[in-house]
């Protein structure tokens, strides 16, 4: 049965035959996340997989995940349990959508979220993720143009937080985030007077906080923009009572383990990723059992990507 002692352990012999290491993002299934060797955000799943010391990655999480891995680290063997979870976010910029806008937009830099293709990774100047967005975009000269894609909200926030209107934002989003609205998020506050909020930055919600402080309906200091493993981190040193958490519902699981005392509330209890979920326990084990599904990136797409990536893993905490 999946997640018991014996599956747990037979799972990790497995793994250790096929000197594999089992990374798992914060949205995963609470049975996946617990079986991993590592569990986390995109940022620190990236730098875990560039420096992992096995031959084989198995990423629990979406495919542009395990494609980034791949980027980094050509010559490891990269599986996903199934190479069919994919991502909205991710979809909503082509790469041929990406080259006509550089026409459009000479001179400008390009930074794309992780949430992308390889292919637009390899027309990308430097990648970021909702951990280091602002730092990454903020290393960029103040005086040179942005071309920040596929997250709108995400873009948003940056342009907010650096003041800098020469980032020109593309209009993607994720279906699970966008759909966390701002009036569900006021509800919940209401509701819950003394709660923080933590919201991640692809939320449709994130502007709509910032109007709930300005408000004085909440008070600012309460308001957390962060992504997934910014919000372990919170939790793990807060001591409020009571937390309501705007982001994929698979979050409470990590939060809960970091943090058993405080009581997490999803805003939107029905913002799970379908894509995420696909990943399940019998496919992790059929992973290991039959090394599938294996991801390849094409050489040359990886190599014109890797720079973008690895500036990426070298920017932020
Ligand atoms: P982070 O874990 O980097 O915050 O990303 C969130 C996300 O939506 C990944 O799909
Ligand atoms: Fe993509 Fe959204 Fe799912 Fe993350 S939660 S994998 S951004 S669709």
């Amino acid at each position: 049965v999946a997640g018991s002692p014996a599956w747990t352990a037979e799972i990790h012999r497995l793994a250790e035959e096929r000197d594999a290491v089992i990374l798992a993002h914060n949205y995963q299934v609470p049975v996946i996340q617990d079986v991993a060797h590592h569990v986390g955000d995109s940022l620190a799943l990236s730098r875990i997989a560039a420096t992992a010391p096995q031959s084989t990655i198995i990423f629990c999480g979406v495919h542009f995940m395990a494609e980034t891995a791949k980027i980094l680290s050509p010559e490891k063997t990269v599986l996903i349990p199934d190479a069919a979870a994919g991502c909205s976010l991710a979809d909503s910029l082509t790469v041929e959508e990406l080259r006509a806008w550089k026409a459009e937009n000479p001179g400008a830099v390009v930074v794309s979220y992780v949430n992308t293709t390889a292919a637009v990774k390899a027309e990308t100047d430097i990648c970021c993720t909702s951990s280091n967005a602002v730092e990454v975009v903020d290393s960029i000269p103040r005086d040179t143009p942005v071309l920040f894609g596929p997250d709108q909200f995400l873009g948003a926030h940056v342009r907010r937080i650096l003041q800098r209107d020469n980032v020109k934002v593309w209009g993607g989003e994720c279906h699970v985030h966008a759909g966390i609205n701002g009036a569900e998020l006021s509800a919940k506050a209401a509701a819950h007077p003394d709660a923080d909020l933590y919201i991640h930055p692809e939320c449709g919600c994130a502007t709509s906080a910032l109007y709930l402080a300005a408000s004085g309906a909440v008070e600012p200091d309460r308001i957390k923009i962060l992504s997934t493993g910014e919000m372990v981190h919170a939790a793990g040193a807060s001591r409020s009572r009571q937390v309501l958490v705007a982001t994929e519902i698979g979050m409470i699981h990590q939060l809960k383990r970091a943090a058993p005392g405080i009581d997490f509330l999803a805003v939107n209890d029905r913002a799970s990723c379908g894509y995420m979920k696909m990943i399940t326990p019998d496919k992790l084990m059929r992973s290991l059992l039959e090394m599938r599904d294996e991801v390849h990136v094409d050489p040359d797409t990886a190599a014109r990507a890797r720079g973008a990536v690895e500036r990426m893993i070298a920017i932020g905490s």
